[in-house]
């Protein structure tokens, strides 16, 4: 028999690609088994806050020092469905935050009965860190560890067959326990449990429909509801938005349009007919947002643009764990309830009465922007790398749109002697001299706004799009390509109003331009001064010197083996390439040592590239020893001989190998930086 290739194909693929799961989650029993199941592992029955803790737990944690201070990091939103897609970057205080919440939620303290609020400006990753929960809950569902289980009515229809009928809010089966006798029920269950650690506690009552079911067959059992129990088939349940399985999400659309049977379900019509009454359960959709999202969470965008009518619904919702769906007594739910609201939504409706409802059962977690620049050029990494983008993006162009955007963010420090990029570098871990860890905390906690104003990374990325597309027959992009758009882009900035924060914004736009002139002549300047090695040696050279120096020792000399005096020649060339005077030289020395010293205190080694300063005071020595020999702005005549050609490949290899350029990109940044030597714009490098 012929098997065509897509055949083949098919058959290959799904014999290298099973759906390994398939079975386990598709598992289902009696009520007995389930039993059994709940015996060996009671978890199974945890509520909806225990089991969104325990899913981010379950990721891992760090125990990390930002500032002094000690923060839980949770590496469930590093990467949550481990496909490198999603991610929320920095914000480790505002997530440490949030699973605090969380845990106080699951421990049954309190909080889980409240609305978690997400508060912050536009673009701060609210909806994103939302996704990952739910992502998160949905996958964690799959796994052995966040199993959960549900149930379906036997039905026999009346030509003697029988179907499933499934129950609408996919409830935990232990609700099928009448309350009367749950507490005896649940006792003698959490006797015989293997986590005796863990205690089983299932609250609540059957929603109307399987309230419905289990009322007919207990007077058709005699009121034995034990024989109910066999009624029913017990079931894995596979959280999932998509299918609208305990994941629901609630978008406010226009107010006209607004159903609160959206939220809570809707009459049937078309049963009615068939059951006879509006009030038959079983004529009812109970499809709403809470009852689809039972059991896991629900999403509120927009939260404030709530239609008045709803809000009864949700602070029920929060604070009974209890909706009314229309017709119908009230329901039991247990599910996560997470709204989110930008800031300019939020100051407007201030002082609303609505607000002050809803505030009084709400915790609200402000999610501000970033503010180390390191974690923003990573959000704009994750868009452009490499898959979607076939352009090649030169080095520093993310960084420089990055810089900007994190400048906007902070408060211009009140010590005048620190400028803004200066705070973003110490914000960034750089150190400068004079500055602490605890200068830094102060810095944060004299700006009290900080991150919670300033651009939006949304404005960013599309700027960054724009570029992309503008220069269509460019063969990369580059930072004045993106800091361009990122400028013009502020013109027709809806949210920014303020002609004064557009001044603002476009200063900054020429800080960081002059920022990208410093970091591009650095690197230039490193690629002519040889290569990292060659730093690392002047940099022990000199330490060895330093040290010798300040311990009033010798040094041993490297050829000749014999002690020598420090070689203050050498220790000078170096300090005087960032203006330290003859008069400081002692303090700087000692400033050195003393860092080094602290560093090893702590079984850290010193490494030249963590202090700015002494960085750039040793490429420039070892550019100063090494620049004669390639005249760098003879490139900028066009004519260039052999030799210097040779020479210019070299610095162009470099650029490529040490710091990411392309070909062309090595090119434009040779000729720009030969530009800024031929302008006769030799001025030292700023320091910080
Ligand atoms: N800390 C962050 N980590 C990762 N991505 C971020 C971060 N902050 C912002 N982003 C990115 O910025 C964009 C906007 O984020 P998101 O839509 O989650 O913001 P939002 O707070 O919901 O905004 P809005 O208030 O306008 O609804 C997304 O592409 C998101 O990935
Ligand atoms: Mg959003």
């Amino acid at each position: 028999m012929m098997t065509s290739p897509g055949r083949e194909l098919l058959d290959r693929l799904a014999r290298e690609n099973p759906l390994t799961d398939f079975a386990k989650n598709h598992w289902s029993g009696t009520f007995a088994d389930y039993l059994d199941i709940v015996r060996a592992n009671p978890r199974v029955t945890r509520n909806a806050h225990e089991r969104i803790y325990d899913m981010i737990l379950s990721h891992g944690t760090d125990e990390i020092v930002i500032h002094k201070e000690k923060i839980t990091r949770y590496r469930f939103f590093d990467d949550p469905i481990g496909e490198g897609q999603d991610a929320v970057f920095g914000l480790e205080k505002t997530l440490s935050n949030l699973v605090q919440i969380l845990e106080s939620a699951a421990r049954g303290y309190g909080t889980e009965r409240r609305v978690l609020l997400l508060h912050g400006p536009v673009g701060s990753s609210k909806s994103t860190i939302v996704r990952l929960l739910k992502r998160g809950l949905e996958q964690y569902s799959r796994t052995d560890d966040g199993a959960l289980y549900t149930f379906s009515w036997k039905d026999t229809l009346p030509d003697g067959s029988t179907s499933l009928v499934p129950c609408p809010m996919h409830e935990e089966p232990l609700r099928l326990v009448p309350i009367e006798v749950r507490g005896a029920f649940l006792n003698a269950l959490n006797a015989e449990s293997a986590d005796p650690a863990y205690r089983i506690n299932v609250l609540g009552d059957l929603d109307p429909f399987c309230r419905y079911h289990f009322q007919q067959r207990l007077a058709k059992y005699g009121g034995d509801w034990s024989r109910v129990l066999e009624d029913v088939v017990v079931r894995r349940l596979i959280l999932s938005e998509a299918d609208r399985i305990g994941i629901g999400t609630f978008q406010p659309k226009d107010e006209k349009n607004q159903d609160a049977t959206e939220l809570t379900g809707d009459i049937n019509y078309r049963k009615i007919a068939e059951f006879g009454s509006e009030s038959d359960p079983r004529a009812f959709n109970f499809d709403g947002e809470f009852n689809i999202a039972n059991r896991g969470m629900i999403e509120f965008v927009e939260v404030l643009k709530l239609d008045v009518a709803f809000l009864y619904d949700l602070l029920g919702a929060s604070q009974e764990h209890k909706i009314k769906p229309k017709k119908f007594a009230q329901t039991d739910i247990d599910e996560v309830i997470i709204g989110h609201t930008n800031e300019p939504e939020y100051k407007k409706l201030q002082n609303n009465e609505f607000m002050e409802a809803l505030r009084d059962r709400t915790v609200k977690i402000d999610v501000p922007y970033v503010t180390r620049l390191t974690d923003e050029v990573k959000i704009y990494e994750k868009d452009y790398n490499g898959r979607r983008v076939k352009k090649f993006i030169a080095p520093h162009t993310l960084e420089m749109a990055a810089m900007w955007a994190v400048m906007s963010r902070l408060e211009t420090p009140k010590n005048a002697g620190l400028s803004t990029l200066q705070k973003l570098k110490l914000y960034n871990g750089k150190t400068l001299p004079g500055f602490t860890e605890d200068n830094i905390k102060e810095l944060q906690e004299e700006a009290q706004k900080e991150g919670m104003v300033g651009i939006s990374p949304r404005y960013v990325q599309d700027k960054i799009s724009n570029a992309l597309v503008a220069f269509s027959d460019e063969p990369n992009v580059n930072p004045f390509m993106v800091l361009n758009e990122l400028e013009s882009g502020l013109k027709h900035h809806s949210l920014i109003t303020s002609d004064d924060l557009k001044v603002h914004y476009r200063q900054l736009l020429s800080t960081v331009k002059e920022e990208y002139d410093e970091i591009v002549k650095n690197e230039v300047q490193r690629a002519i001064a040889a290569d990292e090695e060659a730093l690392s040696r002047l940099c022990a050279n000199y330490i060895d010197n330093v040290k010798a120096y300040t311990q009033r020792e010798k040094v041993r000399n490297k050829f000749t083996g014999q002690p020598e005096d420090p070689d203050e020649r050498l220790m000078r060339s170096i300090e005087e390439k960032i203006d330290i005077p003859e008069s400081r030289k002692d303090d700087f020395r000692r400033e050195i040592m003393n860092y080094i010293g602290a560093l090893s205190l702590d079984g850290k080694k010193f490494d030249y590239r963590t202090n700015e300063r002494l960085q750039k005071a040793l490429e420039l020595k070892l550019f100063q020893d090494q620049k004669d020999t390639i005249k760098l702005t003879s490139l900028v005549s066009n004519v260039l001989d052999k030799e210097t050609q040779e020479k210019i490949d070299i610095v162009k290899g470099r650029l490529i190998r040490y710091f990411g350029y392309d070909d062309a990109s090595a090119t434009d940044v040779l000729n720009y930086v030969a530009s800024i030597f031929a302008r006769g714009d030799v001025k030292q490098p700023r320091t910080g």
